[in-house]
């Protein structure tokens, strides 16, 4: 068995790449990534060596490139995490976004066609859905509630998963497609809500919440992410949609008082700034089918995985102040300042 995992050098991707070599000592993964900001080869380093593992830097928008490794690999399975993944990014610069998400999940699902493979799989989001409000804790999203998206970004991952369903109607193309809650865990890039406001406790720098830190995420550690694509890609039925979460909704004012409790900080170090445009209020996962169809279900409560992630962030201090520390703090500044 050969995969090709996309996006391998980020956050769920590379989390997905320890996983499957950890639980199948005999594929073949071939990580393909751009290395953009948020790739990361540090990420990758214990399996580097290993000779199930290949790595090669490409763009998924690069048809030739793409072509070549299709060419050379013939994989069997192609799992798509490769995006431009941060809503606020998405604010600032919606092209990139279109560019990669859009147009590079094109290029991909050609490729599959070209040279033929058994699933493709794409990791779409929980966001296409748009958002729940807050008065209505009886909603949740189900595979068939429509798409409704809110930000640059949660607009071009719409148009990749409706892209993938055209590819399997038209030209039956074999797909599955995931739309997952916000996770968390270990490798996870510090821009985002979690390690952003571990880092920044652990620094004694202000953690800023956007607008009063009401809205609902839905949170689930990512190696139940990871459990979940590998049963889709091995059990899911061709051309069908699998929502995946835990019900584990916080707000997001829960979350940092969490963290903050967790690294006996004080919560006067929360700061609220300026709310995100467009912002979501609650998203939340109806995971009926999964658990149903495929026996899915996560394993680790948010008690438990709060407290392994920011062992994980304590123990790796490297593999993050390395990131807050180069071409990232440029970002931060210029996104944080006068808030
Ligand atoms: P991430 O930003 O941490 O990682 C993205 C990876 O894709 C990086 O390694 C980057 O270098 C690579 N990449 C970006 N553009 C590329 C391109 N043009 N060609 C090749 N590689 C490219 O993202 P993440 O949080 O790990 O998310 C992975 C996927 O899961 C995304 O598709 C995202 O939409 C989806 N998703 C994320 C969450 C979440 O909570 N983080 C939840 C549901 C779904
Ligand atoms: O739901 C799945 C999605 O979850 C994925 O598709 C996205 O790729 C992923 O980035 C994530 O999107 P969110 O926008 O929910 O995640 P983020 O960590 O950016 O923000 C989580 C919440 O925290 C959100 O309500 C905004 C808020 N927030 C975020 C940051 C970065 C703050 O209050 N302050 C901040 O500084």
């Amino acid at each position: 068995m050969k995969i090709i995992v996309t996006g391998g050098a980020g956050f769920i991707g590379g989390n997905f790449v320890h996983y499957m070599m950890n639980k199948y000592k005999d594929y073949k993964i071939i990580c393909l990534d751009a290395l953009t900001y948020a790739g990361n080869m540090e990420t990758l380093e214990s399996v580097q060596d290993n000779p199930n593992f290949k790595f090669y830097k490409a763009d998924i928008a690069d048809r030739n490139a793409v072509y070549e490794i299709f060419e050379k690999e013939k994989p069997n399975i192609i799992v798509n995490f490769a995006a431009e993944s941060h809503v606020d990014r998405s604010i600032d610069n919606p092209s990139i976004f279109l560019q990669t998400n859009v147009l590079g999940t094109g290029v991909l699902m050609d490729a599959c066609r070209k040279y033929g493979i058994d699933r493709y799989h794409q990791v779409s989001t929980d966001e296409v859905y748009g958002d729940l409000p807050l008065d209505r804790p009886d909603l949740f999203f189900t595979e068939t509630t429509p798409l409704h998206t809110s930000s640059p970004y949660s607009a071009s991952k719409a148009s990749a998963d409706l892209l993938v369903q055209a590819y399997h109607r038209t030209f039956k193309l074999p797909v599955t497609i995931s739309r997952c809650s916000n996770n968390y865990g270990p490798y996870h890039f510090p821009e985002k809500l979690i390690p952003l406001m571990i880092a920044n406790a652990l620094a004694d720098k202000e953690l800023p919440v956007y607008g009063k830190g009401e809205n609902v995420r839905d949170w689930l550690y990512v190696e139940d992410h990871c459990s979940a694509i590998d049963l889709i890609i091995h059990k899911g039925r061709v051309g069908e949609v699998y929502n995946i979460g835990g019900h584990n909704e916080k707000t997001n004012l829960e979350v940092v008082k969490i963290i903050l409790k967790e690294l006996n900080k004080s919560e006067s170090l929360i700061k609220y700034v300026t709310d995100r445009p467009g912002h979501d209020m609650r998203y939340a996962i109806d995971p009926t089918k999964i658990h149903s169809e495929l026996g899915w279900l996560p394993a680790t409560k948010f008690e438990d995985g709060i407290k392994k992630t920011i062992q994980w962030y304590l123990d790796n201090k490297s593999w993050w102040q390395n990131i807050i520390n180069g071409e990232y703090k440029k970002y931060y500044d210029l996104h944080y300042k006068g808030r």
